[in-house]
């Protein structure tokens, strides 16, 4: 059911951990399951990702999806880090199930929202980074305003 690299990453899961000052926090959840996802980015001058950590509440494809984007982040420019989506992470994973795809998702989002919390804090605008949902209370209130 899952590929090799998916379970390397769900057992050894790569860039888990907390960095302090970092330039960029982002944390996102996913309403369906309440899962959660914090990232943080450690970003230069040059606007290089030197380093990235992530800690989440999530399911093991999460874990799996968010080691691998972390992976496929450090060492690049903002611009290109934003090019990394989900579809990207799964590719490079071999695959997931179709009923965890929405899993990868997490990943995406908290990265570009840990950019949108950098790119706020330096006020500069990213090109191509939209203003994340939100953060996860305001998306449950969304969720119960909707039922
Ligand atoms: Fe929630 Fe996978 S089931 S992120």
């Amino acid at each position: 059911m899952y590929s090799e690299k998916v379970m390397d990453h769900f057992q050894n899961p790569r860039n888990v951990g907390e960095i302090d000052g970092a330039s960029g926090v982002g944390t996102v959840g996913n309403a369906k399951c309440g899962d959660i996802m914090r990232m943080y980015l450690d970003i230069d001058e040059n606007h290089i990702i030197r380093d990235v950590k992530f800690k989440t509440f999530g399911c093991g494809a999460a874990v799996a999806t968010s080691s691998m984007a972390t992976e496929l982040v450090k060492g690049k420019t903002i611009e290109e880090a934003l090019k990394v989506t989900n579809k990207a992470v799964m590719e490079a994973l071999d695959g997931l199930p179709p009923v965890k795809v929405h899993c990868s998702l997490l990943a995406e989002e908290a990265i570009h929202a840990a950019l949108w919390d950098y790119a706020e804090k330096n006020g500069i605008k990213i090109e191509g980074l939209e203003k994340p949902k939100s953060d996860i209370h305001e998306d449950e209130e969304e969720e119960e305003e909707a039922y």
